[in-house]
């Protein structure tokens, strides 16, 4: 396959030429072999893009998303591997679940999908879950996501055995009693809708605790979805001492303030919670100086009957597949915050070195994953064409750039936008 005439993102920078896919590989750029050519001109070519923080759902909440209906999203989102989140029911606490995981996505076929463990057993946050067995079965990370592990002493050892295991915590930082009932930002904009507020410090006390750990145990950590100027401030300090930390941060958070609650749209109800703006520009700056290393969904689907309820009783989170890269190229590239090149090491190269996983970058030898986008397309997002079973978005009606054209996984096209998905 050759994609003749398109505008490469590599790490160097932007340039035109073609590319030349052989058996699932690239063998070429800028030189064009032999084989069937896909006319690109017009389309800017990416690297795969990697999303290390989805939840799928499956097993347990397939009501919500399963992996085929999850993995339709992620091609359809450009995206080439995801990494799903372990709070599922079973939660992935053993060899077991992770292998029904790789199975039920290997049928999917669609994008590579690479389990995360969780920390504890059921997630209970009393006993670490059985790490060695899930390593040996394929797990990427351990996460506790969806909470944190609230004793510091099991924290300190899960760093401890991950990294003996050669895997890293990637953190959800949230004070459960200083959370408790929160569901959304405490301030302004709380009280006049009058819903109950959560600090930022709910976040930022775990996420200093995560890089005290760090510091002393000489260990790395990743610290999930921040969404505080002050979280931000204190990973940039800790990454000027050397703390081996890396940080994730997505669209929401730099799109979006607390502002939105005031319709009481449910959809805009996530943890952590929307900030205001001055956390807003602090995360855009995070991401320009490389304090955030990447970009995530949190892709958390839920049913319409998990959202269409009060305010307090709904369910938190966000369907971001389809919309992460529009969003992310239209709110950071757009506006001369990133370059593409930084775009792509944000949601392609930083998460493939973070996690050690092949690919996250154009070059001759890779696999060839491959997002091919139409910069210049404008659409408008609109939930009830998404695949994914989770249509609750804050973002509806809003009108984006970058439109997905072909996603490659392994020189196979998984996703056109003509066609759909392959599956
Ligand atoms: O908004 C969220 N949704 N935040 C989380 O931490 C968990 C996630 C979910 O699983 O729904
Ligand atoms: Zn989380
Ligand atoms: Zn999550």
């Amino acid at each position: 396959m050759i994609l003749k005439n398109a505008e490469l993102v590599l790490k160097e920078g932007v340039v035109r030429a073609d590319v030349t896919v052989e058996n699932g590989k690239i063998s070429a750029i800028g030189t064009a072999g032999e084989g069937d050519e896909i006319d690109c001109t017009g389309y800017t070519i990416f690297p795969g893009l990697i999303d290390m923080h989805v939840h799928l759902r499956e097993p347990g909440f397939e009501k919500k998303e399963d992996i085929l209906s999850g993995s339709r999203a992620a091609v359809k989102g450009g995206f080439t591997q995801i990494c799903c989140m372990p709070n599922t029911n079973p939660v992935v606490d053993n060899k077991v679940v992770v292998a029904y995981i790789k199975a039920r996505a290997k049928e999917a076929g669609l994008c590579k999908v690479h389990p995360i463990g969780a920390i504890t057993k059921g997630q209970k946050g009393e006993e670490l879950a059985a790490i060695g067995g899930m390593k040996a079965a394929g797990i990427v990370a351990l996460s506790e996501d969806g909470k944190s592990v609230a004793d510091t002493k099991l924290m300190a050892n899960a760093m401890l055995y991950a990294s003996d295991f050669g895997l890293k915590c990637l953190c959800h930082c949230e004070d459960a009693s200083l959370a408790s009932g929160g569901v959304v930002n405490e301030g302004y904009n709380a009280t006049v809708a009058g819903l109950k507020g959560s600090l930022r410090a709910a976040e930022d006390i775990v996420i200093a605790r995560e890089l005290c750990l760090a510091e002393s145990l000489h260990l790395p950590v990743h610290i999930c979805h921040v969404s505080t100027y002050s979280g931000v401030q204190l990973i940039r300090e800790a990454k000027a001492r050397g703390v081996k930390v890396t940080a994730e941060t997505c669209p929401h958070y730099f799109t979006l303030t607390d502002d939105v609650i005031r319709t009481f749209d449910t959809n805009t109800k996530v943890n952590p919670p929307l900030r205001e703006e001055k956390d807003r520009l602090a995360i855009i700056e995070g991401l320009k100086d490389g304090t955030l290393d990447c970009i995530v969904t949190d892709h958390a689907p839920h049913h319409e009957d998990d959202k269409r309820v009060e305010y307090d009783l709904a369910a938190f989170g966000i369907s971001g597949l389809e919309t992460s890269f529009a969003l992310s190229y239209t709110q950071l590239v757009k506006t001369g915050a990133l370059t593409l090149t930084e775009l792509a090491e944000k949601m392609s190269a930083n998460p493939a070195h973070i996690l050690n996983l092949e690919g996250g970058e154009l070059k001759v030898g890779a696999p060839a994953d491959l997002t091919i986008v139409d910069l210049n397309q404008n659409w408008k997002i609109d939930p009830a064409e998404f695949v994914s079973k989770g249509k609750n978005t804050p973002f509806g009606g809003r009108e984006v750039f970058g439109k997905v054209i072909y996603t490659v996984v392994d020189g196979d096209v998984k996703y056109s936008l003509s066609k759909g998905s392959k599956a």
